[in-house]
């Protein structure tokens, strides 16, 4: 039996900061920020979006009612969870009434939440085919105003239905992962900031791409020549590109590696560090831009969490990939997102509910998605569905 993706759809915000604004007020060279990062633009999160909202815009772009009654499970990987103790799951359950008799939890390990959704997904729907699984990979990407990070920050949701028979990637199931005790980043639970040894977490994630690279040949005997495309976590797109190129040196299979990974990183420069959702994004972006993939073809996905953990699988295109399809949403999307200014972005920024609890109400009027943050009332976060007006 095959079990995959069948369905996927990203979710940002409206609102962008152009990199060639950020480097001029930072005092930087544009082309080290265009070309040293290769980031263009980063998504900026307003104040009535957060990651249930951003999630439930995300998966109410693909399911149906039949998906929502079939769905028995709901995963959300994220590190930028609204709450210590419930889940972001619940509130995406209820937002877009997906059927009661499901397992709806929360899934942390930095960036790589989302994948271990994905193979527990895998495993429940090979045992029970009838099943489906909505994985939802949403963060909001912080370092800090004019720290070395903020050039890396960015933001948005992926949703991913995960079923047997799926219509975009079947998965190999087989893949391989290493795991250590690392302090390359992390965001201890008073700041809204995370910190992050930069240069450091860099070199951590190209020795962990390499180990479980190294490991899945091994345990698969399958080298570059069996893959068609290599999808990376993008925490900045230069980062994937490094990872690449430190193991296709000459080998024959290099250009075409590398052509493919410019299809993969085209969404990422456009919205920034998304962290869980960041590879699914890179996923989507080459699915949806190559112009070169066949049915049959292996795709590659690392996924990297800092603190740290690293995995590395595979998966191959359905017949009848529609990538026009997948395309036209998310072009729609970022062709109509509204630029800010520096200052702009700098007081939008800042915003947010008050870290000591009390009472807020944000004016819901400028955003036009459909699930909202409308503020907080006796500790309780009020969503709002602006379709069916609850
Ligand atoms: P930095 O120190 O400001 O930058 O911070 P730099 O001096 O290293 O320069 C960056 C690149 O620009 C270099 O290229 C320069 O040569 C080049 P490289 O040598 O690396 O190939 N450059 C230029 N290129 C063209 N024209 C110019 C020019 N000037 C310089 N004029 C850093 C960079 C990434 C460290 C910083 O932004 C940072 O700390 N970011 C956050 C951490 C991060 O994203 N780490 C990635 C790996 S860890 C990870 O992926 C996990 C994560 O997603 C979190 C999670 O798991 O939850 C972050």
């Amino acid at each position: 039996m095959i079990v995959g993706i069948d369905k996927i759809a990203f979710f940002t915000s409206p609102y962008y900061i152009d990199m060639t604004d950020l480097a001029n007020a930072r005092g930087e060279d544009p082309n080290k920020y265009l070309i040293g990062i290769g980031q263009q633009k980063q998504s900026v999160i307003p104040p009535t979006q957060d990651v249930v909202t951003l999630a439930a815009n995300a998966a109410d772009e693909i399911l149906d009612e039949a998906d929502k009654q079939a769905i028995d499970m709901v995963i959300f990987g994220t590190e930028s969870g609204i709450d210590q103790s419930k889940s972001a799951a619940i509130y995406v359950q209820s937002l877009l009434g997906i059927g009661k008799s499901a397992r709806s939890f929360e899934i942390k390990q930095a960036c790589y939440g989302a994948t271990a959704g994905i193979q527990m997904a895998f495993d429940h729907v090979t045992q029970h085919p009838k099943s489906k699984v909505l994985v939802l990979a949403a963060d909001i990407a912080r370092y800090g105003l004019n720290t070395p990070g903020e050039v890396t920050q960015g933001g948005g949701a992926v949703a991913m239905l995960i079923t047997a028979q799926p219509d975009i990637l079947a998965l190999d199931g087989q893949s391989a992962f290493y795991s250590d005790d690392i302090m390359d980043f992390w965001r201890p639970a008073y700041r809204r900031e995370a910190l992050v040894d930069g240069h450091y977490s860099t070199d951590v994630y190209i020795d962990f791409f390499n180990r479980t690279w190294n490991q899945y040949q091994a345990q698969t005997n399958r080298h570059l020549d069996d893959f068609k495309a290599i999808a990376f976590h993008l925490p900045f797109t230069k980062m994937g590109l490094k990872a690449l190129r430190s193991v296709v040196h000459d080998h024959p299979s290099a250009v075409g590696l590398l052509e493919q990974f410019e299809f993969s990183r085209q969404y990422n420069a456009l919205v920034g560090n998304l962290y869980t959702g960041s590879l699914y994004l890179s996923l989507l972006s080459l699915l949806a831009n190559s112009d070169d993939l066949k049915p049959g073809d292996r795709i590659g996905l690392f996924s990297y969490g800092s603190g740290a953990q690293g995995e590395f699988y595979s998966g191959k295109i359905i017949a009848d990939l529609q990538s026009q399809k997948l395309a036209e949403p998310v072009n729609h999307l970022l062709n109509n997102r509204i630029k800010l200014t520096i200052s702009e972005y700098e007081k939008m920024y800042q915003q947010g509910l008050p870290m000591n609890g009390r009472d807020y109400e944000f004016d819901i009027t400028k955003d036009h998605n459909r699930f909202v943050l409308a503020g907080r009332k006796a500790n309780r976060r009020l969503y709002k569905d602006t379709k069916n007006r609850i």
